[in-house]
């Protein structure tokens, strides 16, 4: 877990995206959650959760509590649908669906923004 815990301690924001398991947060996710709950790393820390279904609000709802339990800043982009029933797509694949790409890119570019409105927030004189 100290591996984890530099992890996500020497970064500025960490985005989640997972899928939702019987409407919850799968459990190997919430156990590395649990690991970092009274530390320092998630405090402040921006986190974006990147859903991957709009069906899929429970996990999203359940892990937005659980991180601001944990004093993180949670930004949620709208869910990406990614395809289903097709062979299965790698991420280049994936990535070059205009479905997927567009809004991943935008999604991941706004969230870029806010990192940086931080990071200037927080440099002397800013
Ligand atoms: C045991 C199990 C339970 C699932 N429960 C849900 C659910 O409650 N809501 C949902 O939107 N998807 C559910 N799914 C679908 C998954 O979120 C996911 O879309 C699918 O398993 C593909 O991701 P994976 O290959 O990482 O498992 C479930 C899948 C599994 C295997």
């Amino acid at each position: 877990m100290r591996g984890l815990r530099a992890a996500v301690g020497g970064v500025d924001g960490v985005v989640i995206s997972t899928p939702e398991y019987a409407h919850g947060v799968p459990g190997v996710l919430k156990n590395a959650l649990d690991w970092l709950v009274g530390g320092p790393e998630m405090v402040e820390r921006r986190v974006l959760l990147l859903g991957t279904s709009r069906h899929s609000v429970h996990a999203t709802a359940s892990l937005a509590g659980t991180l601001r339990m944990m004093s993180a800043h949670v930004l949620e982009a709208p869910p990406i649908e990614l395809p289903r029933g097709g062979p299965t797509l790698h991420e280049r694949a994936l990535a070059a669906d205009p479905a997927v790409g567009l809004p991943l890119a935008a999604a991941l570019a706004g969230f870029v923004q806010t990192l940086l409105a931080v990071r200037a927030r927080r440099a002397p004189g800013g």
